[in-house]
This record gives structure tokens, C-alpha cells and sequence, in this order.
């Protein structure tokens, strides 16, 4: 991965709330969450005392490097999102300007526990499909806008790949959304389904109160069958 190819933006507690992949119920949980880059969710979770680590292939590069990043790559996401504004619902966020300083907070929270949070092993560098994780280390392994959204550049078999690795370090898995980039549902939906299904995954569709992307309102959760 080269750094100028990505650009940084993350999310905060209160949008994973929202998304579904948070609530209070899961508190005492062991989460991981796969494709963090630079959300907030880990700072705000640790600091209420909430189990959680972060992989993410960012994190194989310095505070420093994802800063200058995320200063470089506000400016062109600014103009995106302006000429793209039809695509969004503009309903918990008013407009583009609201949404850039919250995305810049939540960046700038993140970077703030960047450095003590890699020593204490809260951000690893590790990417999907493979997990350095012992079998059911975790009890919820979630994954906000990677899975599914990326779907022109991670095909099938990564997804089946991806998600049956977290259900091996993890009880369940959530993820969020299950359109991709052009607002379509996911080309490896169906699919991917269907192989959980015949492969005895036990999945629901939940719908979600975020919705910000069009149409983006709906979560999957999924289990291992505890029979097999
Ligand atoms: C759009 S960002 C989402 C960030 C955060 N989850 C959020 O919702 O605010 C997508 C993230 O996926 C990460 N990513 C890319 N390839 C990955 C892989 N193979 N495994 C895990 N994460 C990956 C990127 O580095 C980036 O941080």
C-alpha cells in the first residue's frame, strides 16, 4: 500500500453507534475492528473502558505520514463531495462543511492516540484476508465502510475470504454498508450470502438509523451455526 494512493477518512463512535456496529450491549465485549484507518472509534471506546483493538494497513506508516495525509486529501474530498452532494442525505449532517469538521475531529482524536495506542497494541498493522488472531480471540469483529463498498477493487473471493477469517477470530461480525461506491448493492452480495448459507453461517440484514450514502441503511450481522 502507498500512502498517496489512500485517502484518510474516518469516522466517529457516535456513526458506528448509528450504523449498528456499536450500542451499549456490547460493552464488555473483546471487539476488533477491521479497516478502522483514522476513525475515532478506538480512542472513544478505550476511554470508556471498552475492550477494542484496530487492524488496519495504515497503521504500517507513522503519525506524522497519516497527518500530512489527512491534510492533503481534505481539500479534494471537500471538492467531491461537493459536486457529488446528490448522493448523500443531508439529514444528521446539514452540509459538506459540517461534515469535513467532523471528519477532521474524529481524524485529529484519532491521531492524538496514534502513538500510545500502537504500543499498547490497540492499532496493528495487519490486513484483510488474513488475521494474526487465535481462533474466537474476539467476541465482535466489525468492518465500516471497507467490505462491500470497495467491491470494484476487492472481488469475490476476497470477501468470502475476509469474512469467514473474522468468524474464525470472532463470535460475530457485523458490517456496514453492503452498497459500494456508486450506491449500487454490492456486486458480491448475493453471492457472498449464498455461501454463508450453504457453508452454515447463520446471517440477518439489520436496518440501520445511519444513512448517509443513499440508500446505505442496512448492516449484516452474522454467526457461525454452533452445531458444526
Ligand atoms: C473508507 S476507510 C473507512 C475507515 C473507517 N472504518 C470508517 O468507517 O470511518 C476504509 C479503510 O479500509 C482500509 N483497508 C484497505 N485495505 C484493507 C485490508 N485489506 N484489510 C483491512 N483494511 C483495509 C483502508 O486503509 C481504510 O482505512
Amino acid at each position: 500500500m502507498q500512502l498517496k494512493n489512500v485517502v484518510p477518512w474516518g469516522r466517529n463512535l457516535q456513526e458506528y453507534k448509528e450504523m449498528g456496529l456499536f450500542s451499549d450491549a456490547d460493552r464488555d465485549k473483546k471487539i476488533l475492528g477491521c479497516g478502522d484507518g483514522p476513525a475515532s472509534v478506538n480512542k472513544e471506546l478505550t476511554e470508556i473502558g471498552v475492550n477494542i483493538t484496530s487492524i488496519d494497513p495504515i497503521y504500517q506508516f507513522t503519525k506524522e505520514q497519516i497527518e500530512q495525509r489527512v491534510q492533503e486529501s481534505a481539500q479534494v474530498v471537500s471538492v467531491q463531495l461537493r459536486k457529488n452532494r446528490d448522493d448523500f442525505v443531508w439529514k444528521n449532517i446539514s452540509d459538506v462543511e459540517t461534515l469535513i469538521q467532523l471528519r477532521l475531529e474524529a481524524m485529529d482524536n484519532f491521531l492524538q492516540d496514534y502513538k500510545n495506542g500502537k504500543k499498547q497494541e490497540r492499532y496493528q498493522y495487519q490486513e484483510l484476508p488474513k488475521l494474526n488472531f487465535k481462533d474466537k480471540e474476539f467476541d465482535l469483529t466489525w468492518s465500516s465502510h471497507f467490505l462491500f463498498l470497495y467491491s470494484e477493487h476487492f472481488d469475490e473471493e476476497f470477501h468470502k475470504k475476509a469474512i469467514v477469517e473474522m468468524l474464525r477470530v470472532s463470535k460475530e461480525v457485523r458490517i456496514f454498508p453492503l452498497l459500494d461506491l456508486k450506491n449500487k448493492k454490492s456486486k458480491h452480495l448475493t453471492s457472498v450470502l449464498k455461501y454463508l448459507e450453504e457453508n452454515d453461517y447463520t446471517y440477518e440484514i439489520v436496518k440501520s438509523e445511519y444513512e448517509f450514502q443513499k440508500g446505505a441503511f442496512e448492516m449484516l450481522k452474522i454467526v457461525k451455526d454452533s452445531l458444526t
